[in-house]
């Protein structure tokens, strides 16, 4: 295998699973995202070439340039961690890289990550599934114009289906989201919570309804939590009472 196709984890690098660390550790070259953790950067030898291909939400991706990177640098026999936020299955494009790269007779590996959709919950004291409140959970992209949801996301069935709902990237969709989510019949009373920057000492969590969602201010990356769930606070379930400001059950 030359390249692997690893999952950072949400942020904090001790969420990082092993396989990861060892594949970082003997990396001839690591091609990451923006929003990697330097921590977890520098567990890669010292003479490994780092390469940020890194996005600007909104701006148009650059992924066919990352990918022909990912196979020209395949090809050289090297070992290449390609390393992605969260697990790179969900909402990382990472289909489309290893898609690419068996096209392309690169041989690939995919090592899982601990996705943001289940941590950021979960670090807000949140779980997601939840005996008596929640028997399912669905996982959604809150991104209209994302390519990997043609047609769009149906909120009305969405909606109507009860359950926890995980959102990403929708805060600049909020307001829409929201509506679209009460037009199907949720309650305005819903409870809602928004993570951002789940894991990392820049965390912080917003505890509303869908009837405040579209008022609360806080920027991406963040994740949507909405469901009777939402309304849970079990404590900080990362680190040792969470990050710096996110303290136990109490905060
Ligand atoms: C392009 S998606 C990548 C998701 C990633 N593959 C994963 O499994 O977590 C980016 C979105 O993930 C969510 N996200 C990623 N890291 C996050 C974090 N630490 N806290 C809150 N949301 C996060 C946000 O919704 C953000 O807009």
């Amino acid at each position: 295998v030359t390249v692997y196709l690893v999952g950072a984890g949400p942020g904090d690098p001790g969420l990082l699973t092993r396989r990861g660390a060892e594949l970082l550790a003997r990396a001839d070259v690591v091609v990451h995202d923006r929003l990697i953790d330097h921590e977890l950067l520098e567990l890669a030898p010292n003479g490994a070439e780092l390469i940020d291909v890194g996005k600007v939400p909104g701006a148009s991706p650059a992924q066919a340039g990352i990918t022909a990177l990912l196979i020209e640098l395949g090809r050289t026999g090297q070992e290449v961690v390609r390393l992605k936020g969260g697990d790179p299955f969900v909402f990382g494009r990472g289909g489309e890289e290893a898609e690419a790269l068996g096209d392309a007779g690169v041989d690939f590996e995919v090592v899982p990550g601990v996705s943001s959709a289940f941590a950021a919950p979960a670090a807000a004291g949140i779980p997601v599934t939840h005996r008596g409140l929640a028997t399912s959970v669905t996982v959604v992209t809150g991104h209209v114009g994302d390519p990997s949801a043609p047609g769009g996301v149906d909120w009305a069935s969405l909606g109507r289906a009860g359950g926890t709902l995980v959102v990403m990237m929708g805060m600049s969709e909020r307001a829409r989201i929201a509506d679209e989510l009460l037009r199907s019949g949720r309650q305005a009373t819903t409870p809602v919570a928004v993570v951002h920057w789940a894991t990392t000492e820049r965390q912080q969590v917003v505890r509303t309804t869908l009837g405040g969602l579209a008022a609360v201010d806080l920027p991406a990356p963040s994740v949507i939590v909405v469901g009777a769930v939402a309304g849970l606070d079990l404590g900080a379930l990362v680190g040792e009472g969470g990050p710096a400001g996110q303290g136990g059950p109490s905060s």
